[in-house]
């Protein structure tokens, strides 16, 4: 097993407890809902291995072409230059779509992800690494 696949399961277990007592008094309300919550995790860990695996490790704190995405979200960026204040849904947002436009000097060439769902599902991920 992979270690994503690991931290994936691991997060689906979290999922599933935190679940567990609001749900037995709700007549399965909060259950669906976490369902909801766990499979969009999924398809946000299955884009970001896709799109941004191959530059960042997603599963150690160590540098590929680019940082580690381990702990980015609600950080200031670690890349000198970027002109951001802190990485946050609004920030990511409008560097995942297009990163030369926030930074033209960028050594992240990426077309951007121009999909607002897939955008999100990446931020979401990036929320719980
Ligand atoms: C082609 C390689 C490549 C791909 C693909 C890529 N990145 Fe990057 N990324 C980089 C590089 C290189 C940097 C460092 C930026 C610099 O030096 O200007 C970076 C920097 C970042 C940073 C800033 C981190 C910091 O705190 O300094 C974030 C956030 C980021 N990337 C997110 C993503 C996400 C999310 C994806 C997938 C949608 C992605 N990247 C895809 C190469 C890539």
């Amino acid at each position: 097993m992979s270690r994503s696949t690991v931290s994936i399961l691991i997060l689906l277990a979290a999922f599933g407890l935190s679940g567990c007592d609001a749900d037995t008094q709700s007549g399965g309300l909060v259950g669906s809902t976490m369902q909801n919550i766990a499979n969009e995790a999924l398809l946000g860990a299955e884009i970001t291995r896709v799109q941004c695996g191959s530059c960042h490790y997603l599963d150690k704190t160590v540098r590929k072409v680019g940082p580690s995405l381990q702990g980015v979200y609600g950080k200031a960026p670690r890349t000198r230059g970027i002109p951001v204040e802190l990485w946050n849904e609004t920030t990511l947002d409008a560097w995942i779509e297009n990163p030369t436009g926030v930074y033209p000097e960028t050594r992240m060439k990426i077309p951007g992800i121009k999909d607002a769902e897939k955008r999100a599902a990446i931020i979401e991920y990036l929320k719980q690494l």
